[in-house]
């Protein structure tokens, strides 16, 4: 995919990619999108996040292996998507998984979501921008303990997500999105109608 200057055409052209090109990820562009990521806001600025780096082809495996039970787990019955099904985590060059710190009283919810996925956000914009791709999964939730103790994530840290980040196998097209009209609410929601 060619590289994106304009950010409008960056939002655009942001999707979601399953299947890599063998071009290699340079270790300067993965500390660009990284660099992008750390940008990102956080509630009071805590910077609650780490980010796990994975490069190592045994460890990818083992991730992607958890991975695809978990595919297996979610989508069993459901109508075949190509691009979901064939995906294997272990084929992209790098996986990240970002993880943010979670609270004293060891509950992860919404607020804490919220101080990871914008830092995701960045990173994936900013892969887009230099003409990489990603795609934010969260399936691997479904097999977090093995994944956990795989990747060795200390008590009270928690995976937010686990992004695959290279060079796509192909160009792909803007992303498909209903008009933004249908999601605008101007000042409040209109009243009820009076049966
Ligand atoms: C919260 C969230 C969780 C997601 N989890 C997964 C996932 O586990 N596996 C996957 O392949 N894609 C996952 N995706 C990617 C979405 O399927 C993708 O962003 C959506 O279909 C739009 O794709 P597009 O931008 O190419 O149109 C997730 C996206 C979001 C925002």
């Amino acid at each position: 995919m060619e590289p994106i200057d304009d950010v409008m055409q960056l939002f655009r052209h942001q999707r979601a990619v399953r299947a890599w090109s063998d071009r290699p990820v340079s270790d300067d562009v993965l500390r660009q999108v990284l660099e992008a990521a750390i940008h990102g806001p956080s509630g009071s600025n805590s910077q609650p996040w780490r980010f796990l780096v994975i490069r190592d082809q045994a460890v990818k495996e083992q991730v992607s292996a958890l991975y695809e039970e978990a595919m297996a787990e979610q989508y069993q019955g459901a109508e075949p998507d190509r691009a979901r099904d064939r995906q294997t985590l272990a084929d992209a060059p790098v996986l990240i998984v970002p993880l943010v710190r979670v609270p004293g009283n060891g509950r992860a919810g919404f607020q804490t979501g919220a101080s990871i996925y914008p830092a995701c956000q960045n990173l994936m914009l900013a892969a887009r921008s230099l003409g990489l791709g990603t795609v934010l999964s969260t399936l691997h939730r479904l097999r977090k303990a093995q994944i956990h103790e795989v990747l060795r994530i200390p008590e009270g840290w928690e995976s937010a997500a686990i992004i695959p980040l290279g060079y796509p196998d192909r160009n792909y097209g803007p992303n498909k999105r209903r008009p933004v009209e249908e999601f605008i609410v101007y000042d409040r929601f209109p009243e009820p109608e009076a049966s």
